[in-house]
């Protein structure tokens, strides 16, 4: 997820506008930034890996009149974070320049092609191919607007783009899957991202449509479809302010991120997805499957729980003896690692202090495998190989996308395995890889059928002081991870148990002052679970249940019922967690807490 933006204007600063506009899409992402400037008849392009306001700094003395501009800035997903693959990119003369937000499936085919052409690359990225395949279609004499309609119905995969070109003052764009919008002001137009980007200039604003592509001029705006049709879009008003701008218009990052993860799943699982037999593709292992014999996953919090799913996952569906250990712990160990051991290092951030000194420690006696979101993290340059999450950068503190993603990735590594090992047929992959690419589309629906109920119940929780979370088998590490995001959010002490434990103990908590947040989704253990809530019932604890399909016996028990779609067992975790961050995040808000930078955390551990 990067940050673009275009400005074509005859109110000049257009350098400065872009610089400022690019700040107010930093949260899209912040490897790298670069800025490319039309003057006369050449294109000014400047890039470096590093945050806007450095560029900012860089860029203080170059002022030069300018009609049209545009800007980025990068979250890598090809290329790690370096000056040669910033952007804005470049066609080979220096006369395209263009920066993209997305990922082109199909670039490395495209590469090959127009080096065989005689295209010279200067970047690892993918994004750079687009510049080349203008410059191949302008050069046989195309109209910009048709090598720019030859070129999108080229591309697989996802982009939003704003281009320049050394013959005109025109901003050039397109868009699919990956969000574009224009703003539409007196003399002046702009494209960008997202809204809070030019919101400063204009509200006038129209969201562009996947397969829409066009040109804007300072006074001019052309939309077309990928077809070539020329169509008519009325703007529409934002009334937002700045800030609730850059959130989406949401109240908080987190609150955003937990909607952005329908689409992060997505982005994470279907480029790993061979659609023609539904199986996984997996080519990055430092290993080979069936010579694994022992896995070990290192992690530290959220990213922790993660890997106790992932336990489940690579024993039950790969065969693999699976450890899970806390990066803390395991790094000051004597640890005894089996021959061909595959350890595994998840972590969102990439810099977590704790899990690199894991890793190192691991690395001594096995292969290493990272599970991170962050290209040229350290942990993923330390690591053999990395497969990486594609959520997006992660802005709040507590981590809710990134988990899920883990969970995403962790199971397609244990289905690929499964496979190669024999343990699973390719029947019995393509069958959950199916449901697995249904899963999006099931979360926002029960987004949009729980979320009110959900705030009410997090509104509840939220005048206690203590509160349970108790779930089975691959939903005991939910109930870990549920209990989690209550306390770090909301500072209520919440404690996450298998609930086979309970009699073991914690029973002995159990009044009307405490809260028990039943995980009791459709499962083999269900009915163990309803006789843990039996007993908590027969002591006048207040019950919350997450369930699924119809669950009368376990309704009549709960105070409190979140509906959650059925879904395949294996994929229960992943869905489940969500409504427990949003009992959190509600939670949390109704206290007036700040949510995204709870009091004493950091988003990156980078400490020990
Ligand atoms: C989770 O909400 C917390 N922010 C924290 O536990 C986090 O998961 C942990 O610090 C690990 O971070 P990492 O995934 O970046 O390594």
């Amino acid at each position: 997820m990067c940050g673009i933006i275009g400005i074509v204007s005859d109110k000049g600063n257009i350098k400065g506008r872009i610089i400022e506009g690019l700040k107010r899409l930093e949260y899209r992402g912040y490897d790298s930034a670069g800025v490319a400037i039309k003057t006369d008849s050449k294109i000014f392009v400047h890039k470096k890996k590093g945050k806007v306001y450095q560029m900012e700094e860089e860029l203080k003395g170059a002022n030069f009149p300018s009609r049209v501009g545009i800007g980025h800035t990068r979250w890598a997903t090809h290329g790690e974070p370096s000056d040669p693959n910033s952007h804005p990119h470049s066609d080979c003369r220096g006369e395209i320049t263009l920066a993209h937000n997305g990922i082109i499936e199909n670039y490395q085919e495209l590469k090959e092609e127009l080096r065989g052409k005689g295209h010279r690359f200067r970047s690892q990225t993918d994004s750079e191919v687009i510049a080349h395949l203008l410059e191949e279609y302008t050069g046989e004499g195309a109209n910009f607007l048709d090598a720019l309609k030859r070129t999108v119905n080229r591309l697989e995969g996802s982009f939003a783009l704003v281009i320049l070109n050394s013959k005109e003052d025109a901003l050039y764009f397109a868009r699919k899957d990956s969000p574009l919008v224009l703003g539409l002001g007196e003399g002046e137009n702009f494209a960008a991202s997202d809204v809070p980007a030019f919101l400063p200039w204009t509200n006038r604003v129209i969201f562009l449509e996947n397969g829409e592509m066009g040109k804007l001029t300072p006074s001019g705006v052309e939309i077309y479809k990928f077809s070539g049709e020329k169509i008519d879009k009325p703007p529409t008003t934002i009334t937002w302010s700045l800030a609730q701008a850059e959130k989406s218009g949401y109240k908080h990052f987190m609150l955003k991120e937990i909607h952005e993860q329908a689409k992060a799943i997505g982005d994470t699982v279907n480029p790993r997805i061979n659609r023609d037999r539904n199986s996984v593709v997996i080519e990055e292992l430092p290993i080979s499957p069936t010579e694994i014999n022992h896995i070990l996953i290192i992690a530290c919090g959220t990213s922790y729980h993660a890997g106790l799913v992932g336990k489940f996952y690579l024993e039950e569906i790969a065969g693999i003896k699976t450890e899970v250990d806390y990066a803390s712990e395991f790094r000051y160990r004597k640890p005894v690692l089996p021959p061909s051991t595959l350890t595994i290092a998840v972590s969102q951030s990439g810099e977590t202090a704790d899990t690199i000194g894991a890793l190192r420690k691991a690395r001594q006696g096995s292969k290493s495998l990272a599970i991170c979101n962050v290209l040229g993290s350290s942990i993923t340059r330390e690591a053999d190989a990395t497969l990486y999450t594609h959520a997006g950068p992660e802005i709040s503190v507590a981590s809710t996308k990134a988990f899920t993603t883990q969970l995403s990735l962790l199971l397609l590594l244990a289905l690929y395995l499964g496979r190669e090992r024999g343990i699973i047929t390719p029947e019995q992959e393509a069958d959950l890889v199916s449901k697995l690419l249904a899963l999006p589309s099931k979360i926002e629906q029960m987004l949009r059928s729980q979320e009110e109920k959900i705030r009410q119940i997090g509104i509840e929780i939220s005048s206690y002081r203590n509160a349970l979370y108790l779930g089975r088998h691959l939903n005991y590490p939910i109930a870990l991870e549920g209990a989690l995001k209550l306390k770090e959010i909301s500072y209520i002490h919440a404690e996450g148990y298998p609930a086979g434990e309970m009699k073991h103990g914690p029973i002995a908590l159990i009044d009307e002052s405490l809260p028990t947040v039943f995980i009791a989704t459709e499962s083999k253990v269900l009915d163990k679970v309803r006789s843990n809530m039996e007993e908590i019932k027969s002591r006048r604890g207040r019950i919350v249940s997450l369930i699924s399909g119809k669950q009368p016996a376990i309704e009549e028990l709960s105070d409190g019922v979140i509906r959650v779609p059925q879904v395949d067992e294996y994929l229960y975790p992943i869905i489940n967690i969500i409504p427990l961050q949003l009992v959190a995040y509600y939670a949390a808000d109704f206290l007036g807490h700040d949510v995204d930078q709870p009091r004493n955390l950091a988003k990156s551990v980078t400490v020990e």
